[in-house]
Parts: C-alpha cells; structure tokens; sequence
C-alpha cells in the first residue's frame, strides 16, 4: 500500500532533475546567446572569403606584375554599438587617400545609430548584436575581418578601432610606418602588430571563468593569453582567424563567473601566439590609459584633458613604434580634437 506522502516525495524527487533544467531559462539571461541560425551564417561566411583568398592568392601569383603596380590598403574595421562620434575627425584623417584605405562598420543592430556620412556612407556590413562579457564580441571581430577579405584582395592589413578611438598621426605616417618600414624577421615581410601577454595577475581566474577544465585539451593554461582587442592584422593572420573553429569552440562557451568573462582579450592572442608567435609583434599599436581603471574600464579622457601635449604623450612607446591611435575619449572631446587636428594630430 502507498500513501500520499510517500507520492507526493516520490513527485518532489523526479521533479528536481526538471528544476535543474528549466531554472536557468526561467532566470532572466544576462547576455546575448549566440543562436544556431547565426553560428551557421558565420560559417558560411568565414567559408566564403577563405575559398575566395586561396583562390586569388594563387592566381596572383601567376600575374606577379599586375599586382605590383597596385598599392595595398589597410582595412579599418570600425566596431561600435553608439554613434561613430569622431566621425569628422577620421573623416579628415582619410581625406586625400583615397586609394589606399577601406572602411567597415559593425554596428550592434540593438542600438540605433545615426549613419555618418562620407567616407563612412554605405560602409556598413551584416552586423549581429554584441555585448560586453560575451563571445558576441569575437564574432563581431571575425565578421568584420571576413568581410574585408572577402571585398577587395588588395587588403593587406586589417585594424581594428572602436567608437572611443582617434587617430594619433596622419594616414600618410601610418601607413607608411606598416608598408615600408623595415622589420627584422625572417619570415614574412609583414607582421601583426597584437599585444600577448602571459604575466598578468588575472590570467588564472580569465581562464577559469568557463569552468575549471573546460579549456583543456585544446588549450592548456600554460598557452593561454591576454591581449587588448584593438589590433592591426596582416592578412594571412586575418585568414588564421576565419579558420579557426577549433578554439573558438572553447572561447564561445558562456562563462559563470561574469567579473573575469572578458574573451574577446583572450581569444586572438592565444590563437595567434599558438599559430605565428615569431609572425606577431607582441604589442599593440593603440595606446590605452589604465591608471585608475574603474569596472574594467580605462581611464577616459575629457575635453579638458585635450592638448597638443596629451597627444604628443600618447604617441610615446616602449616598442620602436609611435603609438598609432589612442582610446578612450568621451564624445565631447570632438570639438578640441578637431581644434588640434591639422597643427598637431595631423602634423608628424
Ligand atoms: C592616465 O589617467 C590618469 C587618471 O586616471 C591621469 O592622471 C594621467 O595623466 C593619464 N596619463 C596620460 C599619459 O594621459
Ligand atoms: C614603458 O616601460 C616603462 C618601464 O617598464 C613603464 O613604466 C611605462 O609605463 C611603459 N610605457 C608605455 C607607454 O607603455
């Protein structure tokens, strides 16, 4: 003979697997899941500008002549989820260079964005949703570089650079510095300018964020890395990164512990430092202010702190390159910006 009790525990017992199950949908997800649709149109993406890239590379080398009469481009990929608010200033940093630069935009769909105009109009790609503390922001990156692969072969570097960056010398100046100065490798002509770095004290609780063993075995701890996202890419680099499915299986799974959930400054120096360590500068080429970072957030610069002589200091570095571009700076800072543009931003 049963009795009640005894049913209603035997009930309460099989429904708790059923808790576990259905409570994490129930509680309000923080973050933006990256659905099956979206992963797949990834792919077809990634896909596509990898078979286009090995197709033309190897029919640019059976025409080697034509291709030396035409300049290679460095493709800025603009990713942001506000208003580009130093549109006016990269406007002018572009202007008269016309055939030496492309310009992508990702914008987060979610935020609604005035389009600037210029050299920025019609430069949108196929964007998705992004958000802080999620692997939305790799995929962003990835998107951006597969599509410049994919849209024009003269590509040769790829830089990325969000909203709260400018520029800290002329287009001529950059450009020139990633061409033709020389570069002591054996290797490959070009490298990419991307910070890895193996000694921070965050390293361990940055890899354990998804769980204690979660990473292994693709990647052991002792190979992971920590780098800021704003990189300058050569193209063959581009193309390791559209590649990759192996550690982005890894680098996409959500994390539990938010506070230590920053992927996107871990998943391409680990891919690169594991793929063309001697390929990769080691630093970046985007100056950052991290004294008295607060939330994880750098220090941010206001109009007040605009001068001819913050610009100079920026530009300062430790490698044997000038810092190329400086974040971040709030919205305000347009107008003194603009006002410094021509005598001291643009003056090298
Ligand atoms: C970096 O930010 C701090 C404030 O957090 C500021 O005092 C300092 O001047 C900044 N350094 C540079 C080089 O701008
Ligand atoms: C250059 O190196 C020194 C000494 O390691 C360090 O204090 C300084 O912050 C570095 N400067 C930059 C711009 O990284």
């Amino acid at each position: 003979m049963f009795n009640i009790p005894f049913f209603l525990s035997l009930a309460l017992l099989l429904s708790f697997p059923l808790l576990f199950l259905f409570v994490p949908r129930l509680l309000p997800s923080r973050h933006v899941e990256i659905s099956l649709p979206d992963e797949l149109d990834d792919l077809a993406l990634f896909r596509r500008a990898t078979l286009a890239s090995i197709g033309r590379d190897a029919a640019s080398i059976s025409r080697l002549g034509d291709a030396a009469n035409r300049h290679p481009k460095i493709a800025f990929l603009f990713l942001t989820n506000t208003d580009l608010h130093f549109a006016p200033l990269w406007q002018l940093f572009f202007q008269n260079n016309e055939p030496l630069y492309n310009i992508y935009i990702h914008a987060d769909p979610s935020s609604k964005i005035t389009p600037p105009g210029g050299v920025f109009s019609g430069r949108f790609i196929a964007s998705k949703r992004t958000e802080r503390a999620s692997p939305t922001l790799i995929s962003a990156g990835r998107r951006l570089l597969a599509t410049a692969l994919l849209d024009d072969p003269l590509n040769a570097y790829f830089a990325v650079v969000s909203q709260t960056c400018i520029p800290l010398h002329s287009f001529k100046y950059i450009y020139n510095s990633l061409f033709f100065k020389p570069i002591s490798s054996s290797f490959s002509m070009y490298r990419s300018f991307i910070e890895i770095l193996s000694d921070e004290p965050q390293l361990w609780d940055r890899y354990t964020a998804r769980g204690k063993n979660v990473m292994l075995p693709e990647v052991p701890f002792d190979r992971f890395r920590i780098g800021s996202q704003f990189f300058v890419l050569t193209r063959q680099h581009a193309l390791v990164v559209i590649r990759d499915r192996r550690l982005w299986r890894k680098f996409k799974l959500p994390c539990f512990n938010l506070d230590s959930c920053y992927p996107e400054e871990h998943y391409f120096p680990t891919l690169l430092s594991m793929e063309d360590p001697d390929g990769c500068t080691h630093y970046t080429l985007t100056r950052v202010n991290w004294t008295g970072s607060v939330g994880g957030h750098p220090h941010t610069y206001r109009p007040a702190e605009v001068s001819p002589r913050l610009i100079q200091e920026l530009r300062v570095s430790n490698s044997s390159y000038s810092f190329m571009f400086a974040r971040k700076f709030s919205p305000d800072c347009l107008q003194p910006l603009l006002d410094i543009a021509e005598k001291v931003i643009f003056r090298d």
